[in-house]
């Protein structure tokens, strides 16, 4: 394993004296390659500070970064090429057309017309606009803009491609078809991706792993697989509580899949070995790279050692709930 991304103790504070925010407190993670990493957290957490602190934009106050082994604030223009950076909204210029916005960092670096033109060519086949470079950004999707940031912060080469908030805002099957993308150029290029969201969703979709934070610090990491099958701050954020049934008659229970491959047809199996069926009352079950994740709300007669011994085996996590007055 190859680490590409090292983040070491990196604190940012933000003013002076009693103005002073602390962005950052003290956040440290290795990425290794080719892995998908999302990073989420609230609004304010610090995540944007973060992505721009990794992209050379914002001078920490110290700590330490380095990507592909050096560190990218000390590397020449020319060099800045072991990061490439998408923005939220593309960010392209009206202006220039498709091709010419992937041809900007090109010509930073002092490329040559044609061997540019050329290049932005490639670039927009291999994000799957051939043919649109002419486009401008008004006559392209919100989707399609995206691929053309991608294919811009792809221009020199990357070994890392960060996107702060590249999903936010677009519908549901851009977003679809910009996370599809994203996970074939990490397959295809061996690219390490980091993805900045405060959407829960999108880390659930292609993320091999997760780093909450909150306050500027990291709260919680892992395999977003194992976190929403675990007790994780992550599960009840991708699962947040929602309002349901309550059966005031009954124990209520929610119960959560606290582990992958939970037969299908477990509440039937579960009710036979009841005094009583279970009655659902509400339930968020989703996919996970092919899996059923989530939780149920059900009521029954049965006490909770009773249900607890009755599902032995399905692989099952059940909470009662607290019992509310009527
Ligand atoms: N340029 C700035 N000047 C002063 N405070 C900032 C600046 N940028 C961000 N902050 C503050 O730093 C904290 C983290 O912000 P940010 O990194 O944008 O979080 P996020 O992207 O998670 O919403 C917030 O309290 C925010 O108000
Ligand atoms: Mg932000």
């Amino acid at each position: 394993m190859t680490t590409m991304v090292k983040v070491d103790d990196l604190v940012k504070h933000y003013g002076e004296g009693e103005d002073r925010i602390t962005a950052l407190d003290g956040v440290s993670f290795e990425l290794e390659k080719a892995t998908i990493t999302a990073i989420v957290g609230p609004s304010g957490s610090g995540k944007s500070t973060l992505a721009r602190c990794i992209n050379s934009l914002v001078k920490p106050t110290s700590g330490r970064i380095s990507i592909a082994g050096a560190d990218p604030a000390t590397q020449t223009v020319e060099k800045r090429r072991t990061i490439g950076t998408i923005f939220q909204g593309s960010s392209l210029q009206r202006r220039r057309t498709a091709q010419r916005n992937v041809m900007l960092p090109l010509e930073f670096a002092g490329w040559k017309k044609a061997d540019a033109q050329a290049r932005a060519n490639e670039l927009l086949a291999l994000v799957g606009l051939d043919g649109r470079g002419a486009a401008y950004p008004g006559e392209l999707s919100g989707g399609q803009k995206q691929r053309v940031g991608i294919a811009r912060a792809l221009a020199l080469l990357p070994s890392v491609l960060l996107a702060d908030e590249a999903t936010t805002g677009l519908d549901h099957a851009n977003r679809a078809s910009v996370l599809q993308l994203l996970r074939d150029l990490r397959a295809e290029l061996g690219l390490t991706i980091i993805l900045i969201t405060h959407e829960m969703d999108a880390a659930r979709e292609i993320a091999d792993d997760v780093l909450l934070l909150a306050d500027g610090r990291i709260v919680e990491r892992g395999a977003i697989r194992d976190l929403v099958l675990q007790d994780s701050k992550v599960r009840g954020n991708l699962f947040p509580a929602r309002p349901h049934l309550v059966a005031t008659d009954r124990h209520n229970y929610r119960i959560h899949y606290a582990r992958q491959n939970v037969p299908l047809d477990w509440v039937a199996r579960l009710s036979q070995r009841l005094p009583e069926p279970l009655q659902v009352l509400g339930a968020t079950i989703e996919e996970l790279k092919g899996e059923a994740v989530g939780y149920m709300i059900v009521a029954n007669t049965a006490g909770p050692e009773e249900l607890a011994r009755a599902a032995d085996g399905f692989g099952l996590q059940i909470h009662e709930l607290e019992a509310v007055d009527a």
